[in-house]
């Protein structure tokens, strides 16, 4: 039986009850309308834990005015089944006025890490992440807590935040989820037409020509780069960046090490997708 929390409180009673218990709680934050992606994250945590937390909350905080809060897929019922048929002991569904009470006026910022790429392009985005998962750490308490690859400057901004503030919680990074065709799983893949869904595989045709140059030796950053961009620019309507980084700091760099982290966020009409590769890691995408 998936059990509902509502509130905050009842949340961290329920995680605390479960430590209480001896158990180990696994944390699963999301925003709701679930899809694989965000189910294999359930799967790991009930492979690290004993007691599975589903966090389903569309987070205002990390909207801008110009986002898609309005219109972002809210499907709770759905979403409890599929957290119920893979075992979720809890799903946390709180309203926006439980996470942020009138007067709320305290937030989390992460420095240097938030501050290219997805940072660039959605000011304020991060700190609006960061806030609400330390509440949700907090509520959860000490916990491993898994995110996906998907969101990779968002894991690295995580991990970091996790450590700097001492908080009590193993972060998990778990690898991308596919559709058969490549297209990395999105809630906002609903929004695509069909012709725009055909159109969406550019990304990571782009991201298997980088990583297959890269496997065949290929070091040199512009390069590869270019190699992932051509295919975006020619299918996409705009593109605010195709980039290759430290994997580690996201940091610019001109030839790539063992590893590096090609990242590329675009647009398809009102659509924006992200996706990225780790040159030099399994799986290809
Ligand atoms: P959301 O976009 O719902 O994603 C929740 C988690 O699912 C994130 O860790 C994300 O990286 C992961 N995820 C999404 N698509 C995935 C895929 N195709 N493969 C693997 N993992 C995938 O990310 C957020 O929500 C929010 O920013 C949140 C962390 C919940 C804070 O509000």
């Amino acid at each position: 039986m998936t059990a509902v929390a509502g509130t905050p409180a009842a949340f961290r009673a329920a995680c605390d009850d479960a430590r209480r218990r001896g158990l180990r709680v696994g944390l699963v934050p999301t925003m709701g309308a679930l899809h694989e992606g965000h189910l294999s994250l359930v799967d790991a945590a009930r492979a690290r834990a004993s007691f599975v937390a589903v966090t389903i909350f569309v987070n205002p905080l990390q909207f801008a005015p110009t986002d898609d809060l309005d219109r972002y897929p809210r499907t709770f019922d759905a979403d409890l089944a599929s957290c119920a048929a893979r075992g979720v002991d809890v799903v946390f569904a709180p309203a926006p006025d439980a996470m942020y009470p009138p007067g709320f006026q305290t937030h989390v910022a992460v420095g240097d890490l938030t501050e290219p790429l997805e940072g660039a392009f959605r000011p304020g985005h991060f700190d609006g992440v960061t806030t609400v998962v330390a509440k949700l750490f907090n509520l959860a308490g000490p916990c491993v807590a898994c995110f996906g690859r998907k969101d990779y400057q968002q894991q690295l901004v995580l991990r970091r935040m996790a450590y700097d503030l001492d908080l009590p919680v193993e972060v998990v990074s778990l690898p991308i989820v596919r559709e058969p065709d490549g297209l990395a799983r999105s809630s906002r893949n609903r929004y695509l037409s069909a012709e725009e869904r055909t159109r969406a595989c550019a990304i990571v045709q782009g991201l298997r020509a980088a990583w297959d140059a890269f496997d065949g030796g290929e070091r040199d950053v512009r390069a590869l780069t270019a190699l992932c961009r051509a295919p975006v620019d020619a299918a996409f309507d705009a593109i605010d960046y195709v980039a290759t980084r430290d994997p580690e700091t996201l940091a610019p760099v001109d030839r790539a090490q063992e590893r590096a982290a090609l990242l590329v966020a675009a647009h398809l009409g009102p659509t924006r997708l992200i996706d990225n590769v780790v040159l030099g890691e399994e799986p290809r995408p």
